[in-house]
């Protein structure tokens, strides 16, 4: 696809700057990265914004999930990392209006020993999305469960890492090692990497459990905790099966006006670490 081919009448132009990119990573598993990232990036899509969604991860559910199965023969994530095919051939539009997919399959699953030798491995996505940024507003990237190359390529490409939480026992278990490897990879390949924030998902307001989750990582993250909880909802977890984001699948549920919410935040913050920078403040 042409990068100039997504300028179609009708379709929202860019507001001028070149996009952030946001990778949502938390090397734990199933803690709402991906129905985060398709939400999310949905949910901008519609504010609206011009939004590019990364799938980075073999299992390829943030593909899925925006209702695109990456078969053999289509041109995935993985030709970018490992064949050098640029970006802009492998962006694909989806059925919502403004949101544009780099899927994945499970090809991806060899990339993290297959990069391993490759030159500037830790460098291949940032360079990639360099020559989509100014196609877009908001490039949102979903990330595998660990904390290996993939994950590396994804916080080296990014302006923000997002983190789910999942309201659960155990929530700040692994946060620590996430911490580590982005500050290795803020003092050693992206001095841009900022810390956008904590999401708290599958909030549970019945259970007291949810609440001293709460507590505890407000406590811990402070005011980098967005307002808005994702709660635990069985619409959320049945639209990938439909392939359709929750704010297409069932826009009044209580997950998508939660997911709407977030994206408002995540704008207002970004605008308003925007406003610091060009202040000459420290957004941090
Ligand atoms: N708020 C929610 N309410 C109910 N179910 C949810 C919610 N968020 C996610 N789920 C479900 O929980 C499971 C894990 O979510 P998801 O796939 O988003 O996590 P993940 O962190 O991307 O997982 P992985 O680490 O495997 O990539 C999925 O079945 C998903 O549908
Ligand atoms: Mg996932």
């Amino acid at each position: 696809m042409e990068s100039d081919g997504f300028v179609d009448s009708g379709d929202t132009p860019v507001a001028g700057a070149e996009a952030k990119v946001i990778t949502i990573a938390n090397q734990k598993g199933g803690v709402g990265k991906t129905t985060t990232a398709v939400s999310l990036a949905a949910a901008l899509a519609q504010l609206p914004r011009r939004v590019l969604l990364i799938d980075l991860d073999p299992q390829g559910n943030a593909s899925s999930g925006v209702g695109i199965r990456a078969h053999d023969a289509a041109l995935t994530v993985y030709d970018i990392l490992l064949d050098d095919v640029p970006m802009e051939d492998v962006v694909e539009p989806t059925a919502l209006r403004n949101l544009f997919l780099v899927p994945s399959n499970i090809d991806l699953a060899g990339a993290e020993i297959e990069l391993v030798s490759a030159f500037n491995r830790e460098q291949k996505l940032r360079h990639a999305v360099a020559s989509v940024r100014e196609d877009f507003d908001l490039i949102i990237v979903d990330c595998p469960p660990s904390l290996g190359l993939l994950t590396v390529n994804a916080l080296t490409a990014a302006d923000g890492v997002l983190v789910p939480i999942q309201c659960e026992y155990y929530a700040l278990e692994g946060l620590g090692a996430l911490h580590q490897n982005a500050e290795l990879i803020r003092s050693n390949l992206n001095p841009n990497l900022d810390l956008t924030g904590y999401v708290l998902t599958m909030y549970d307001g019945r259970t007291r459990l949810s609440d001293q989750v709460v507590h505890e990582v407000i406590e811990y993250f402070g005011d980098r905790v967005f307002h808005t909880r994702i709660p635990r909802s069985v619409r959320l977890a049945e639209a990938p099966s439909y392939g359709q984001p929750i704010t297409v699948f069932d826009p009044g549920s209580r997950g998508s006006v939660a997911y709407h919410r977030l994206a408002r935040e995540l704008v207002d913050r970004l605008d308003r670490a925007e406003h610091v920078t060009r202040a000459g403040g420290d957004p941090s």
